[in-house]
């Protein structure tokens, strides 16, 4: 028996190390007993692994990215079940496209987990200022489901580099004193401190946001679950903001929509920022830059499409090569205003082949949708439009999580993964591209953008 002992949970590169290695030597999972820091004294045994650098070899980037989120699955299983896909990896390098093998199924299933939870802490940590020895320091207290306290940390760093900070959790606590991180045990919900002046300032401002139009109970639980609302000032107004929903909402039109609109606005440009260095997939290698999305942030319809082009990569903007000509071109046949509406892609850099000096557009496979999932959620979370358009079988698969029939699905509202409402039509390169009757497939793209548009007054 191999036993691997890593440094901490979220030792990815332990864990990397140490599978390499032990692929090398072609050990079986069943060989192997993983553990995390002293657990190896439980098997009275010495550590008769050790990680090596040993010569090289590739697996797919998918795996690697899959890898890093799953590591922090707090199911103790995660390390073998990685080693062993590992191992199917190297014998059958297509292994993760096979949506329906179990292991990878499950693997999936584990790495949408945490990066949910990751999103959860982004979302939901609240910090409260204390007067510290060196200063103002503020704290806060959460509570993850997975170990991503160290993963996470980094997140916490670029939005709050400039604050010296605690964020305390269970397992363990990780600090920031605007020059390095550290990292310390677990806390309890006691040593962090209760309400201070600062929650006045974010009752306001969720005061300013909260749209009682928007109040739907079930979906709010879902999205913000209670155990994290004992650490979040602003849900102490909740009930009260649901109650006087009704008068509220006719003044809040009137009045609040500049408030909103510049909360929502330096909101988005964080996320855009974020973005812009994204390396949640390889493709921020292969296009010059990110291309998010761009529009009104009150825009009533989302357009989504697949990935920029050639020439949206070189510009920084969604659609504006031949496809988005017409898609332009069409919405104005359509009678819906592209200006008011947000458009973006499924996908945010320019996947492509080089042949000569021409750069070939390539179809995104589901583990680059996946990771770029993350960007959509944010910009569909901001802008909440009532209705999102697919654009294509990326979009689609993006926007419900599985692959659908756009045949099948076209011309009618169905149910987005986040809730919302979404529908499904073609994408404009494929009215480029096609060559039997165009002119009818043009004109059923035209009527559907003009249901939409229809659809979209009547939810007005
Ligand atoms: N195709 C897309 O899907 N998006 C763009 O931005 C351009 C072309």
């Amino acid at each position: 028996m191999r036993i691997v002992s890593l440094e901490h949970e979220e030792d990815f590169d332990g864990w990397r190390d140490a599978a390499r290695s032990l692929a090398l030597s072609r050990v079986p999972p069943s060989e192997v007993t993983w553990s995390v820091g002293a657990a190896r004294d439980l098997f009275g045994d010495e550590a008769v692994f050790e990680s090596t650098d040993g010569p090289a070899f590739s697996v797919p980037r998918p795996f690697v990215e899959l890898a890093r989120s799953v590591i922090c699955h707090r199911d103790p299983e995660r390390f073998s079940l990685l080693y062993t896909l590992l191992l199917r990896l190297r014998a059958q390098p297509k292994t993760l496209e096979d949506r329906a093998d179990p292991l990878v199924q499950r693997l999936e299933r584990m790495a949408k987990e945490v990066r949910r939870d990751m999103h959860k802490m982004h979302a939901f940590v609240r910090f409260r200022e204390v007067e510290a020895e060196g200063g103002t320091r503020y704290v806060a207290w959460f509570e993850p489901e997975h170990h991503i306290v160290r993963s996470n940390a980094g997140f916490f760093v670029r939005r709050f580099n400039s604050m010296d900070w605690s964020i305390l959790t269970p397992e363990l606590s990780v600090h920031w004193n605007r020059e390095a991180l550290s990292f310390s045990p677990g806390a309890t919900r006691a040593d962090a401190p209760d309400g201070d002046p600062i929650e006045e300032t974010w009752k306001t401002y969720y005061a300013s946001i909260f749209n009682p139009a928007r109040v739907k109970v079930k979906a709010m639980t879902k999205e913000m679950p209670k155990k994290y609302w004992k650490n979040m000032p602003e849900t102490a107004l909740v009930g009260e903001l649901i109650a006087g929903a009704q008068a509220r909402e006719s003044r809040m039109v009137e009045t609040s929509r500049t408030q909103i609109g510049s909360n929502a606005r330096v909101a988005w440009e964080a996320v855009r920022e974020e973005a812009m260095g994204c390396t949640r997939c390889h493709l921020y290698k292969c296009g010059t830059q990110t291309v998010f999305g761009e529009g009104p942030l009150d825009a009533r319809i989302m357009f989504v499409g697949e990935q920029p082009g050639d020439q949206e990569d070189l510009a920084g903007k969604p659609f504006v090569g031949p496809a988005g000509q017409l898609l332009d071109r069409a919405l104005v046949e359509a009678g819906v205003d592209r200006s008011a509406t947000y458009v973006t892609n499924a996908v945010k850099h320019f996947k492509f082949e080089q042949r000569g000096k021409r750069r070939i557009h390539q179809k995104p496979d589901a583990p680059e949708i996946a990771a770029c999932r993350w960007w959509i959620e944010q910009e569909r979370s901001l802008i909440r439009p009532p209705v999102t358009v697919a654009l294509g079988a990326t979009a689609a698969r993006s926007l419900f999580g599985k692959t659908v029939t756009i045949g099948a699905m076209r011309g009618r509202p169905h149910e987005a993964l986040d809730g919302g409402e979404a529908w499904v039509t073609v994408h404009p390169s494929y009215l480029l591209r096609v060559r039997d009757n165009k002119e009818e497939e043009y004109a059923r793209f035209v009527e559907d953008l003009h249901r939409i548009g229809e659809r979209v007054k009547a939810l007005a």
